[in-house]
């Protein structure tokens, strides 16, 4: 098997947490005897060599993060570029997230599930894992821990079957944290981080409150 991997993040490669991710993937593949090449749509420049990669190959897995509970604006910008196909290729997904609850992905991967549909390939599933947002701040050792449960499940993929095998979905984790840890959560987010971001705004100069409905206040609101 030869994987097409497309990171796409909007981060610039350094510093993407998906980047992070594909590489253990990747690790997995290998182990299992596949190849892969791997692109990432944050670089504008290689658009036109991911799309040559697509169009030539039939095994595709764009890796993905979820940008305010979706796709990110610059990876469909990108999809939107590329040409119709037939089922000899199959498109599958990785999406990873900051939060941690499962149920925060499943509306991207709705999305996802339908996409391949409108390019005219095959579905090939999505893997689907949040708690992702600090990988980037760790040093290279503590990255390489983080991200080693994806491994197995780049050998998992190697084997064939996509990301519909019983392992892929339990790789999610809870769909929804216990009712006391939720509470302890939104504690936490009404008070100190909400101190923190309110204190990260002002430093970049931004004076309005950050929870102003503009909706409600807009004079030229109808
Ligand atoms: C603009 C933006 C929007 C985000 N929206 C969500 C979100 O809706 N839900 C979530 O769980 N994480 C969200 N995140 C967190 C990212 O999904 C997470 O940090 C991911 O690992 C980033 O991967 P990257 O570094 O490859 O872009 C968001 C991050 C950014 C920068």
């Amino acid at each position: 098997m030869h994987v097409v991997i497309i990171n796409g993040s909007p981060r610039a490669q350094k510093y993407s947490n998906t980047e992070k991710i594909i590489a253990s993937f990747a690790k997995g593949l290998s182990e299992r005897g596949a190849s892969f090449e791997t692109y990432a749509v944050s670089n504008r420049e290689s658009w036109e060599r991911i799309r040559d990669a697509y169009i030539k190959n039939e095994e595709i897995l764009i890796a993905l993060p979820l940008y305010v509970e979706c796709v990110p604006g610059l990876l469909l910008e990108f999809l939107e570029t590329l040409p119709k196909k037939d089922e000899c290729t199959r498109l599958s997904f990785l999406l990873q997230s900051g939060f941690a609850e499962g149920c925060q992905l499943r509306c991207g991967e709705d999305f996802l599930r339908k996409l391949p549909g409108y390019l005219g390939v095959r579905y090939g599933g999505c893997l689907v894992k949040g708690g992702n947002f600090g990988i980037r701040f760790l040093d290279e050792e503590k990255q390489k821990q983080a991200t080693k449960p994806y491994q197995a499940m780049g050998g998992l993929f190697a084997e064939g079957d996509g990301f519909f095998r019983d392992e892929a979905k339990k790789f999610t984790g809870p769909e929804y944290f216990p009712l006391p840890m939720r509470l302890l959560m939104q504690f936490i987010f009404q008070t100190f981080a909400k101190k923190t971001f309110r204190k990260a705004a002002a430093s970049w100069g931004c004076n309005t409150p950050l929870d102003e409905k503009v909706w409600e206040t807009n004079p030229y609101r109808e």
